[in-house]
């Protein structure tokens, strides 16, 4: 089966070919991205707007490389991502694929974002196997936290998820405060590096629904911390590395705690991560270690499969392979788990 898949839920304009040969193997041959970050980190976050104009021009020639030697007569159907994200967004990447399956006379496979971010793990050289089932997935992107319960391959049951603020969100919050440019993920990531253990320490936040997560709290303690230091004309650089390296540790600490807590509960045998926080090599070796300590199987999607990108959303295209006439199609910018 070979896919052409298209993302366009956020500030990513993405397209790639995916193919599943005989032996279940997906092979990503193509998956090409255009962003329009320059813009957003010197307006500190998204306008949707301005993302949605940057993606209507980049479409075109970005599924023009995408195609690149693969002939129109050899892909099987269109995955394109029909939620959630921003309606703007959304829209070119759904209207884009509805006129390619007109045109073509090809099927269209539509995918939930979130899906994608799942199943870019299938991606890997390494990918689960039917004996990693039940597992238990953990979405860290920057709209959202998820638990997700996956009883196999294509059993997708929602357990719980944060209650106000996304985990890729309490970075690029707290790191505004700090002064860092949007997304702020990767700089916390680099500052925590040279950042101690032990000069500042923040809330971990428990509720009473189990593997539920809240973020909102820690964004106001780094708030008044930054707020203090600049008080006292105390936030110097090596202090910021500090603040970086207390936040991130809070946020991966509520992570773990809740996902091994679900894990132990239900009995899964693997953990899977996905979304963009998952570039984070902090907290992938962290899970790692964890899983090792529990004995679980444990799979965290490529580097260049973490963050937006369409190759994810031709792999759940293939493991969801649910087509729709075109003209059905609607973009659903809350779409969410069933
Ligand atoms: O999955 P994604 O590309 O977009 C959404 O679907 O939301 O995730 C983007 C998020 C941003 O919040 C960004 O700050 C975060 O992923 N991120 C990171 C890192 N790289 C990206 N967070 C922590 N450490 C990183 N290295
Ligand atoms: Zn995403």
């Amino acid at each position: 089966m070979r896919i052409l898949a298209i993302e366009t839920s956020c500030d990513e304009t993405s397209a790639a070919i995916i193919e599943r040969g005989e032996n279940g193997r997906m092979h990503c041959v193509t998956n090409v991205i255009a962003t329009s970050l320059a813009l957003h980190s010197q307006t500190g976050g998204i306008i949707p707007e301005v993302a949605a104009r940057e993606q209507a021009k980049f479409m075109v020639p970005v599924i023009k490389e995408a195609l690149q030697d693969t002939p129109i007569d050899s892909i099987d159907a269109i995955g394109v991502t029909y939620g959630p994200g921003l309606i703007g967004s959304l829209l070119v990447g759904v209207e884009a694929a509805k006129t390619l399956a007109w045109v073509w006379n090809k099927p269209i496979i539509p995918v939930n974002h979130l899906y994608g971010h799942i199943y870019a793990n299938w991606l890997s050289e390494i990918a689960p196997q039917e004996s990693d089932f039940p597992a238990l997935a953990l979405i860290v992107s920057g709209g959202h936290t998820d638990l997700v319960f996956m009883e196999n391959e294509t059993s997708l049951r929602w357990i719980g998820g944060t209650r106000d603020d996304a985990a890729g969100e309490a970075f690029d919050k707290s790191g505004r405060l700090l002064g860092l440019s949007y997304p702020a993920g990767p700089t916390i990531e680099k500052y925590a590096k040279s950042g101690h253990k032990g000069v500042f320490t923040f809330p971990r936040a428990r509720l009473d629904t189990p593997y539920d997560f809240s973020f909102s709290g820690l964004k106001t303690a780094v708030r008044n911390e930054v707020q203090k230091l600049q008080s006292q004309g105390d936030l110097t650089e090596p202090m910021t590395y500090d603040l970086c390296y207390a936040l991130q540790e809070a946020i991966f600490d509520m992570l773990i705690q809740t996902t091994f807590m679900a894990a132990e509960d239900l009995n899964v045998k693997t953990i899977l991560l996905g979304g963009g926080v998952t570039a984070n090599q902090t907290l992938t070796e962290r899970f790692r270690a964890v899983a090792t300590e529990h004995n679980l199987a444990f799979f965290s999607p490529e580097r260049k499969f973490s963050t937006d990108n369409a190759a994810m959303i031709g792999a759940a295209a293939i493991m969801h392979n649910t087509p729709l006439p075109w003209e059905e199609l609607r973009a659903n910018p809350e779409l969410y788990f069933d």
